[in-house]
């Protein structure tokens, strides 16, 4: 089977469920994650960020994704992660993505509306999906850090004329949840009626959560055991994540708690084992960590096993 779009796999799940998007920077994250989704017969989103593409570069994400839908057979669907321009969703359409973000989130409602359509007009001429993003999510991603101050929670109106405008495939929203391992600095609620209100004005249009990392706590306390300093970290509780699967959220994107479990393990192996110097003997484990984790996304957040 080659990589799929994320279209099929949005129908299936709409309003029972929501599909995991993890992000990938290497071989190690991409095994852990296929081999997971791979024991859950799960749809797979696997998305790269500009980051990511800078880090790895193209052309080996593509292989390494290539090699993983060929070895498990699995509909995978590759997918652009905050594509900030035109310019870098082209060159991830034209590489072989079959799905791209174009984020004009940071940008006023009209010029938002003008970069998507653009994006969607190349995009689906080449039967790409394209993801859009509609409110400010607060935290970190790659060098940008967006302010509490700076986020602004997505309009339900405003999200139903971009969809319009745009004939975007998917939309992110922006409900309470951010980027990163600090999202709450006290309770961590979620802005459901705005989620519902959303929903109605878009009946059966695909939403998207991004910063929905849960940062489990056994995670944080195994880096700072072995000299990590995450002082303060709480994510997403992971209630709150079941329930937006079932309210029109069909992707939801998860990076920081694959990061928590890949770096946990490896500095509790040089901690264990601090003669030992194979990349072999630290990544193995690591990789299983985010097996781990992705399994348990898949089964117990995600709620999405067998959903193919
Ligand atoms: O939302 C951003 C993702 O967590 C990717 O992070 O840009 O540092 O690769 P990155
Ligand atoms: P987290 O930082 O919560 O994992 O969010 C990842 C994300 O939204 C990637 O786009
Ligand atoms: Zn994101």
């Amino acid at each position: 089977m080659p990589l799929v779009t994320s279209t099929e796999m949005f129908k299936k799940v709409y309003g029972k469920c929501a599909v995991g998007a993890f992000n990938v920077n290497n071989m190690e994250i991409i095994q852990g994650i296929v081999d997971a989704a791979k024991e859950e017969n799960a749809p797979l989103i696997l998305q790269v960020s500009a980051g990511a593409r800078k880090y790895a570069r193209h052309i080996y994400l593509m292989k390494l994704v290539e090699a993983a839908v060929e070895d498990t057979g699995l509909p995978i669907c590759l997918h652009l992660d905050h594509g900030e321009d035109f310019e870098i969703c082209k060159a991830c359409v034209d590489g072989g993505f079959t799905s791209v973000m174009i984020d004009g989130s940071k940008l006023p409602f009209a010029e938002n509306i003008a970069v998507t359509k653009k994006v969607v007009e190349y995009a689906h001429a080449k039967g790409v999906v394209v993801e859009a993003e509609l409110g400010r999510l607060a935290g970190i991603e790659d060098a940008v850090n967006v302010r509490a101050k700076d986020s602004s929670y997505t309009d339900p109106e405003q999200a139903g004329e971009f969809v319009h405008q745009t004939g975007c495939d998917s939309l992110a929203i922006a409900i309470g949840t951010s980027h990163g391992a600090y999202k709450f600095k006290g309770e961590a609620k979620l802005d459901f009626a705005r989620l519902e209100e959303i929903t109605a004005l878009l009946p059966g249009f695909p939403l998207v959560l991004h910063g929905a990392s849960t940062v489990l706590p056994d995670f944080v306390a195994k880096c700072n055991q072995y000299g990590g300093e995450l002082k303060g970290a709480q994510g997403v509780p992971e209630e709150l994540l079941r329930k937006a699967g079932t309210m029109g959220v069909c992707k939801i994107n998860i990076d920081t708690d694959l990061r928590l479990a890949m770096t946990a393990s490896i500095r509790e192996y040089l901690a264990v084992n601090p003669a030992d110097f194979d990349p072999r003997q630290y990544l193995k484990p690591a990789r299983e960590a985010i097996k781990n984790m992705v399994k348990h996304k898949i089964s117990n957040v995600l709620n999405c096993s067998n959903q193919i």
